[in-house]
This record gives structure tokens, sequence and C-alpha cells, in this order.
């Protein structure tokens, strides 16, 4: 059962259930006609379930006259019952074939989507999946496709299934005895549209119930990861009176919902077997005057569950339809997204790179209107290194990532050796680079392979010159397979640690331009010194651009900017600006405060 209750209550509703449906058939494409097999086939099984009760009922009346008359003709009942034998055989056939063509539609089409979704993923631009909620993305990813994989298919035939029962045996039972019919179907029909209205009104309960698990996820999560927070302020206490109230509502909701839900099928049971009661009592009636025959009084008290049962069925049917297409919104929401520009065009790259890299009055914003950088300029000559440095927040990272084009400028030129880098595809853009980007990432493969990023020209002996010539070997050798640890969540590294694989996967990889931001904030000083010997050393012929905390280690960069509000206030050399006694004087001054200065 679904968190938010049982399905026919499920509080998640489509903006447009029939549309959602029709486009989602589209997009299964091909499998449409393993579903229109399916449908056919349920069509076909429930057929010979609705023919069934009159051959039933023609075996009953053959004993029932024999009875009368003493002398019972065995030859017609015989082959009656092997025309029900068949129809039987025929229903778990069809129901058997339907049972293994629909799931092998639906996995495919589950197959289809999630490769559909990864693929997309690389294609919006990151102004878009920014906006995103990662949890909301996920869950497209997962819960999604699984319930479209698992129900779609399930469900149409579901309900082709259950309408065709029930109508099905209403017309069978109106073509046997139409007074008869009226008076065992419309009571089942009453109590069940009274049914609908009790749960209707219930619907509070379930809503609730689906907010109170919202919200204890919420605290939850909340919880975990500020454990260490909440207990060194000794705040368990009002943590856990937070907690409680939650869970006492979710408590009282659960326990009303579940009422709710165990009385739906007891009802059922109870209008399904009301209707054999009023068709015996009214059949009997009927067959003392003379007006119905034994036979059909038997068709009909198996006429009257075969219409009783579908019910619930159908309205599960229909609730499992709902969430179908809810989830196909909004797997088709992010399907839909808008894409990067196409690139194929592009033909423009740069062999031999020099390292002239220049912003002409660049102006970016990450959100309209609110400009992060405002009008930059800078060149940078090949193999200088240009430290960056500022304020957090002043758009330092930015720079680097409209460089890249992980966000494109709202007007000026970059250019790197003088071709404009919008007229270059990303990806002949990035093979430019080297990158430690602020955030250190690994992914759950090796430590080589988290370094060579599948590049086959990084070779082994190129990584262990790399890590050692960092320092990052040491560290690396005392995991358990070394090179080969694989970095899953069992393995935990601190960040300076993190930061060094990234400072290795960047040194690793042959490309004329280096990119560090604040790649080295997290390691000791002693390492960094280390750090950026082997730097220098790897990569003396590299223009590189050093984003940087500890002002200190950018001593003898050839240039530094100075970063303030998304524009450079000053320019210099470390020596030359500290003179100058402007804002990086201030900057400088307020990282050494109380220390000696003269060190
Ligand atoms: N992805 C983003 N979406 C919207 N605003 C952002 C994004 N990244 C950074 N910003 C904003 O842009 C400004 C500059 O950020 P950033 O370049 O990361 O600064 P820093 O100099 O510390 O590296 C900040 O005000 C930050 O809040
Ligand atoms: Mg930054």
């Amino acid at each position: 059962m679904p968190p938010g209750g049982p399905p026919w209550s499920s509080v998640e509703k489509p903006q447009n259930l029939w549309a959602t449906m029709r486009a989602l058939l589209r997009y299964v494409g091909k499998y449409r006609m393993h579903i229109l097999a399916g449908v056919l086939l349920s069509l076909l099984s429930s057929a010979a379930l609705l023919l069934a009760p009159r051959f039933l009922a023609s075996m009953t009346n053959g004993i029932a006259d024999g009875i009368a008359s003493g002398s019972v003709d065995l030859g017609p009942i015989t082959s009656a019952g092997m025309v029900l034998v068949a129809l039987y055989l025929l229903n778990l056939a069809f129901t058997s074939l339907e049972n293994y063509i629909v799931p092998c539609a639906s996995e495919r089409s589950g197959h289809a989507m999630r490769k559909d979704l990864a693929s997309k993923m690389f294609r919006i631009p990151l102004r878009i999946l920014d906006r995103m909620n990662t949890g909301d993305v996920m869950s497209r990813f997962t819960n999604d496709t699984d319930t479209i994989r698992t129900q779609l298919a399930e469900c149409i035939c579901h309900a082709v299934t259950a309408i065709t029962m029930m109508v099905g045996s209403v017309l069978m039972m109106l073509i046997a005895n139409p007074s008869l019919t009226v008076v065992s179907v419309v009571p089942v029909l009453l109590g069940f549209a009274l049914m609908i209205a009790m749960i209707k009104s219930s619907q509070k309960y379930f809503s609730e119930q689906s907010r109170g698990l919202g919200r204890m996820n919420g605290l939850v999560e909340e919880l975990y990861y500020g454990m260490d927070v909440v207990t060194t302020y000794n705040d368990q206490g009002r943590a856990m009176e937070r907690f409680s109230e939650i869970n006492e509502s979710l408590y009282r909701s659960a326990f009303r919902t579940r009422f709710v839900s165990s009385l739906m099928p007891r009802m059922m049971d109870f209008l399904s077997n009301l209707g054999y009661v009023i068709v015996c009592v009214f059949g009997s009636a009927m067959i003392i005057e003379g007006r119905l025959d034994f036979g059909t009084l038997v068709a009909f008290i198996v006429y009257v569950r075969q219409f009783t049962d579908p019910i619930l069925r159908l309205s599960d049917t229909l609730a499992t339809m709902q969430s179908v297409a809810a989830s196909a919104e909004r797997v088709f929401g992010f399907l839909g997204a808008e894409e990067m520009d196409d690139e194929s065009g592009k033909t423009a790259r740069i062999d031999k790179v020099e390292g002239r890299v220049s912003f002409e009055h660049v102006r970016f914003s990450y959100s309209e209107g609110v400009p992060v950088i405002q009008d930059l300029s800078l060149d940078v000559l090949p193999g200088q290194k240009v430290a960056i440095v500022g304020p957090t927040g002043a758009g330092k990272s930015t720079i680097v990532n409209i460089l890249l084009r992980f966000y494109e400028i709202d007007s000026g030129r970059i250019t790197i050796d003088g071709t404009d880098i919008s007229e270059m595809s990303r990806e002949e853009l990035r093979r430019l680079f080297c990158v430690v980007p602020q955030e250190a990432w690994t992914f759950g493969a090796s430590v080589r392979e988290n370094i060579s990023m599948g590049d086959p020209e990084v070779t082994d002996e190129r990584i262990r010159e790399v890590c050692e010539a960092i320092g990052a070997d040491s560290f690396i050798e005392t995991m358990d397979e070394g090179y080969d640890t694989v970095l899953d969540e069992s393995v935990q590294l601190s960040i300076g640690q993190r930061q060094l694989l990234m400072i290795a996967r960047a040194m690793a990889r042959d490309a004329p331009l280096l990119i560090l931001d604040e790649a080295t904030s997290s390691v000791d000083t002693n390492l960094e010194k280390r750090v950026e010997a082997a730097m220098r050393r790897l990569m003396s012929d590299k223009a590189s651009f050093i984003i940087a905390h500890r002002l200190s280690t950018i001593k003898d960069a050839d240039c530094i900017l100075v970063v303030r509000d998304g524009s450079i206030v000053e320019k210099g050399t470390f020596g030359g600006l500290l003179e100058a006694k402007g804002f990086f004087k201030t900057l400088y001054d307020s990282q050494f405060e109380g220390c000696d200065r003269r060190r």
C-alpha cells in the first residue's frame, strides 16, 4: 500500500489523465502493439468467463429436469460440461499469454524511459538544472519510471477486463431475465455509491497522513545530517519534542486511514453476499411463479459475483492509472525541459594552444536582472599564472563557470588564442582545460579510475608519478587495495584527501590550460607547499588560473586579479598590490590579523 493510503485514496492526481495516458501510449511507440494485444486477450478471456454460466445453466436445468421426470439424460449434461471446461481452459490460455506479452512491453518501455532520462540530463543547461530539486529529479528517475514500468500496460488491461466483466455480466443477465437483473444489480450499485461517499469524506485523513509522512521525512533527514550540531548544543530534548508532535499526529491519521481502508473490501464482500441473497430470494419466488428456470438462477449467482468483484478492482485500477499518469507527467516534464543549443555545426577548434585568454566586457547573471559579473575584462598571456582573489561570493567560481561554458554569458566575449569560445563546441572547449573544482567529487569506482576519468592516455605510471609528486600516494597506499580501492560509501576520505585526488586528476590529464578553484583550501600548509612545487614542475608550460583562499599561496603569481562584487577592482603583482594599500591590502591584513606579519 502506498504511504498515502490505499490506491483509491491516492492524493496525487495528474493534471490531465486521458491526455497523459494518450501521450504515454505515443511514447511507448512500438510496444503499443503489445499493449493492444494484451487488451484483446483481456477481452477474449473475459468473454470466455462470461459465456460459462450459460452452460452451467443448461447443465443445471438438465439435472433439475431429470430429477423431476425421474430419468437423467447424461448426454447433454456431459457435452455442456465439456464446453465449460473448454471455456475455462481458454480463459487460462488467454490470461497466461497476456501475462507474458504485457510485462515484456512494460519492462522494455521502462528500460527505454530510463535511458532517455539519463541522456536528457546531459543536455539540460545547468541554469535549468540548478533550479530543480535533487530529490525530485531522483524520484523521477526511480519511483516514477518504476510506477510506469510496473503499472502502465497492466492497469490498461485490468481496466479493460474489469469493465468487460461488469458490462458483460449485466448484459448476460439482461438477456436471461431483465427483472431479476434490476432487483439484483440496483441495490449493489446503491451500496457502492454509499461506500464511495464514505471514502470521500475520509479523504482528509489520507492527506493528513501523507503530509505527516513528508514532515517526518524532512525532520529525520535534518536531524540525521545535523546530528553532531544537535548533540553538541545538547538540543536533543527539543528535537525529540518536535519529533513526538509529528509522530503523534501521524499515529492518529494512520490509525483512521487504516480502519477506513480495511472497511472497503469488507463492505464489498457484504454487497456481493447481499447480491446472492437477493438473487436467491427473488429468484426462488420467480421459480415458484413459473417465471424462471432453475438453471438461470444458478447462472445469476455466478453473474452477480462476476459483476461485483470487478467493481473494487476497477476502482483500484483507476487509482493506479492516475498515479501512472501523474508519474508520466513528471517524467515528461523532465524530458521536455529546455535543452542546450545544438552544437553539431560548431567546428572552431584550436589545435596548438598558446594559452592567451581574454575576457572582453563580459556580463553574466545566474538569474535575470541580478548580474553577478558586471563588466569583466582581462587578458592572460601564454604561460602566465593568474591568481584570482576576493571575498566569498565575489564571483570567483563564476568566472570559471563561464570560461568553461557551464553557463552562457549575457554579453561580451571570451576568447582563447583569439577564438571566441562560443564558436567552439563545449566538448572541444573543455578538452583544453584541466580543472580542480571547488567541490571535490569522487564517484564509486577505483582510485585509479577516479584519477584517469576513463582517459586511455592517463597511464598507471602517470597516475603514480602525479600522486607521488603531490604527496597523495601515502594515504592511497594505506587504503585496503591501494590504487584499486573502490571509493564507495565505506571509504571515508577527509576533505583534504579528496582535494588531493582532484588535483591528481587534473594534473594527470595533459591539457594546456589549468584552473584551480580553492584547490588546496583544506590541506595543511606543509602539504600545500609540496603540491604547489609539484604543480610548478609538472605544469610550468601551462597558463593557469588559480583561485586562492589563502593569499600567502599566490605570492609568485604573474598577475593577481582582485574581484569584488563581480568586477575586477585591482590588478597587479603581490608586492605592487600591497604597496597600493587598496582592497587587496585590506584582505591580506584581515587574514593575518593577530599574526606576526613579517613572517
Ligand atoms: N548556480 C548558481 N545559481 C545562482 N546563483 C549563484 C550560483 N552560483 C553562485 N551564485 C551566486 O553568485 C555569486 C558569486 O558566487 P561564486 O562565484 O560562487 O563566488 P566565490 O567568489 O565565492 O567563488 C554569489 O552571490 C552566489 O550566491
Ligand atoms: Mg567559489
